[in-house]
Formats: structure tokens, sequence, C-alpha cells
């Protein structure tokens, strides 16, 4: 199969190196949905959202699913290599630098970035996984040549994602070379204030030198 190129919005900082935010949507949305969250990261950092290219009865999603929790994961190494390129085309088109790309992801975004973590070890300057679940069973791969900053949070009272198999999955990206930063919440699968602000003082403390 070839690869499809991915609808998306993007928007310059206008500020020279700047980091880049890869926004990728939950299930259902589409690339308008994180752009309001982006904001909050302040104006030096450039914005990159896509749409997922799969569609579940309609809503948009980055790869296809067998069942709640239950992922096509040869569906999924083929749409997170058709996402990677896309944006690597996009960074020479657009004129960013793909080697400052932050993925930010929420639920079906968050997974599809934790697959390009464990597929292309290091190839992003940082990760924010809001509501993320282990994307392959049982992942084979390398090691980050740096220990690049990853963010998680997730919902204790969350039905779709085991906190046992979340700790797991943190345990897992730590020995891949991650530095986790991990957040378990008093809330559900839905975002909440406390994710965000977590997430932008985080992103405060490891891309301080970033424009805010
Ligand atoms: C979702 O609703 O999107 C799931 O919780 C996560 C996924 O299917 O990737």
């Amino acid at each position: 199969m070839n690869y499809q190129p991915l609808k998306y919005i993007y928007r310059s900082s206008g500020i020279d190196g700047a980091h880049t935010l890869l926004l990728l949507h939950g299930t259902g949305g589409d690339e308008h949905d994180l752009l309001s969250l982006a904001d909050r990261f302040g104006p030096g950092v450039n914005i990159l959202s896509l749409r997922g290219n799969v569609s579940e009865g309609g809503m948009p999603r980055f790869f296809r699913r067998l069942g709640m929790g239950i992922f096509d994961e040869e569906d999924l190494v083929f749409r997170t290599h058709e996402l990677m390129a896309f944006v690597k085309q996009l960074s020479e088109k657009e004129q960013f630098d793909p080697a400052k790309i932050i993925a930010l992801g929420y639920s079906n975004g968050a997974n599809i970035a934790g697959s390009a973590l464990l597929l292309y070890p290091g190839v992003f300057a940082g990760a924010i996984l809001y509501r993320p679940m282990q994307p392959f069973r049982a992942p084979s791969g390398g090691k980050t040549p740096e220990a690049r900053p990853v963010f998680m949070s997730n919902g204790l009272h969350d039905l779709t994602i085991d906190p046992e198999r979340a700790r797991d999955y943190v345990a897992l990206l730590r020995t891949y070379g991650y530095d986790t930063s991990y957040h378990e919440l008093n809330t559900g699968h839905q975002l909440t204030m406390e994710d965000i602000d977590l997430s932008v003082d985080w992103y405060r403390q490891h891309f301080s030198h970033a424009a805010l």
C-alpha cells in the first residue's frame, strides 16, 4: 500500500530554530481539536496538527483497532511509517526543523506517538502523551541515543486504561532510555486542566530555551 498524505494545519511561530509541537487528536477528532490547548504552550513554538487517515465509522483515527484497546499492530506499524514520512516531507515544505519536534497526543493520537517513540527511538525531541496505552504487546527495538523527555498522564478512573499496564508502559519507555515523567490523576479519560498545566510546566522545564 502506498503512503497517503494526511490533512494538516501548520502555524509557524516565525522564530528561527523554534521547536514544533506535533498535535495528534483522539478517536473522532480532527486537526482542529488540540489547537486551543497548544496555545497554552506560548507563541514561541510552531504548530503542526494532523488528522488521522483511518476512518472508523466516520470517526478519524491514526490507525485501525480490532476492539476497544486492541490494536491492529500491522496497521499501526504502517501508519506510523506513513505519518513519519509525511512529517519529514512537510519539514522541507514548511521549513521547520525535523530534529526539534515535540509530539503531543491524546488517546489514539498519544498511541501513535508512542509507536513512533518505539519504532524510531530518539526521533522526537520530546513527547507529551495524554491517556496513552502501550501500543505494541511485545515491542522490540532500540534505545534512544540520548535520554529524551516524555510526559505522560493518565486518569485513575479511566475505564479504558488499566493503571498496572500503564505503569508497565512507563517502565518500558524508561528501558528504551526515555526520561519519562508519569502522573496519575484523580480523573477519567477526559483531559483536565491539571493535565494541561502539568504538561506546560514540563515543557518549560525541558525546553526552557524555547521562546515562551
Ligand atoms: C481510543 O478511544 O482512541 C482508545 O482509547 C485508544 C486507541 O484506540 O488508540
